[in-house]
């Protein structure tokens, strides 16, 4: 048997050190403790993982942050560290297909990330807490992870924080606990999830827990909007949930986890929102108007679905995220009595020939161009011309077979141009060329 290190990437084209070779982590268990007085977060993540490989040492992703110690199988274990690449070598080599725990005790400030198109992201320290969300980076900067999107995992989080304010998760709440000034909040992601979708969001929130159509719902709303127009409109958007989630049912198939909800922070120098799986965080700048929010509630909860559950094998596949969500939207929009899909489609299409819009490749907008507002509704209209292509009864069948082939897994381009094909008996490459893969605008479907 020859052990050898496991890879420091995953092989994703576009972020070649993203994720890790080696091993397939099960779960995480992160315990960690923040204090909004000094941003200080204080971790212990549990990762249990099984090797892919005899592995001699392999890679964790961690961005900043002090490492105090690591155990493998409960034995301290080496490391060093390489930009974001945190290596460990345990005391003696993990047998392929051996499950293994590692335990990483780290602390640190975590870093907030900022991104010309998006403005800051990733761990958002806030007057009272922070808001955690990111795209697709936000995992490794306050929890040590195998941070590709391929790797899915349950997740545990125990999330420590000053008594009086709350912290918000993923998944179900498993209650809390105080002592010594403190509560530990306990949330559990049991259907699993892609580490960017993780959140940990901490501050004075108003919670509103809620079981509707099954589901187990729990929504945030910032203490300090409660009673101001952006509270109420927040309020009322997140009310209407689970009829949004039944209409989205009716169209894609069965809500694919057991919990729901979302999360709005009054922090106002982020201005975007995140399909974090379960329960999606939105800026409050998004509850000025109830269309626009429900819209925007309407395209997150579709990520549900499409980007979360059905989550993309790697980054190039965005589309399969951005343009079924944007579709989302402009369904809703027409069981909503406004415009209706097919206008939205000709709004689209009528942008003159040489507009930078036709020229970003959709099926492989490069890592600059992944959340190009092209490849939302360009994304979009490939949906809806493939829908006058294959028609209606192949299109409504094609949905929720896509959603349910790939439930809680990884889709590629390719496999939805199959089902697309097996579905339809229509030979499609031609049309997914043109609608994906020319930076040119396509015909007319
Ligand atoms: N996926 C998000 C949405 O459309 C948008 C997004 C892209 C994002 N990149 C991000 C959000 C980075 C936060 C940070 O719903
Ligand atoms: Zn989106």
């Amino acid at each position: 048997m020859a052990f050898a290190p496991g890879a420091a990437g995953v092989g994703d084209p576009y972020f070649p050190l993203d994720g890790n070779g080696g091993y397939d982590v099960l779960s995480y268990d992160l315990a960690v403790r923040y204090n909004p007085a000094n941003d200080v977060l204080v971790g212990a993540a549990t990762i249990r993982a099984n090797a892919t490989q005899d592995l001699s040492r392999f890679n964790l992703d961690l961005d900043g942050m002090s490492v105090r110690s690591i155990t493998v199988g409960g034995v301290p274990a080496q490391w060093s560290r390489d930009g974001g690449e945190l290596i460990i070598t345990p005391a003696a080599g993990i047998p392929q297909d051996v499950g293994f725990a590692t335990v990483v005790r780290y602390d640190g400030v975590p870093d907030t990330l900022g991104s010309p198109l998006l403005g800051i992201s990733g761990f958002m320290h806030t007057d009272d807490g922070a808001v955690v969300a990111g795209e697709p980076d936000v995992a490794a900067t306050w929890f040590p992870v195998n941070d590709h999107p391929s790797d899915k995992a349950s997740y545990t989080f125990r999330i420590t924080v000053p008594v009086g304010l709350e912290a918000v998760a993923n998944g179900i709440p498993r209650g809390r606990t105080s002592s010594g000034g403190w509560t530990t909040w306990t949330w559990q992601a049991v259907e699993p999830m892609a580490p960017y979708l993780s959140t940990a969001t901490i501050g004075d929130f108003d919670l509103r827990a809620y079981v509707a159509g099954g589901i187990r719902y729990v929504d945030a709303i910032d203490v300090d909007l409660i009673g101001t127009r952006t509270g109420n409109v927040a309020s009322e958007a997140f009310a209407r949930q689970p009829e949004i989630v039944d209409f989205l049912s009716g169209v894609f198939g069965g809500y694919p986890f057991s919990a729901a909800g979302g999360i709005v922070d009054d922090y106002g120098a982020f201005s975007f929102a995140l399909e974090n799986q379960t329960r999606p965080i939105y800026s409050r700048g998004f509850f000025s108007d109830a269309r626009f929010a429900e819209s925007v509630v309407a395209h997150e909860l579709a990520h549900q679905w499409y980007g979360d559950s059905v989550a993309v094998q790697a980054w190039q596949h965005i589309w399969l995220n951005e343009g079924f969500a944007t579709y989302a939207q402009w369904l809703w929009s027409e069981e909503e009595g406004f415009e209706t899909a097919a206008e939205t489609f000709a709004a689209h299409y009528s942008t003159g020939p040489n507009s930078p819009f036709w020229k970003v490749i959709i099926g492989d907008p490069g890592p600059d161009d992944l959340f190009d507002s092209a490849v939302y509704n360009r994304g979009a209209m490939t949906l809806h011309a493939l829908r006058e292509t294959i028609g209606d009864p192949d299109f409504f069948a094609l949905l929720p077979a896509w959603a349910q082939q790939q439930e809680t897994g990884n889709g590629t381009t390719a496999e939805f141009v199959a089902l697309a094909e097996q579905i339809s008996g229509q030979q499609l490459d031609a049309f997914f060329d043109d609608w994906l893969f020319t930076p040119a605008k396509p015909p007319a479907p």
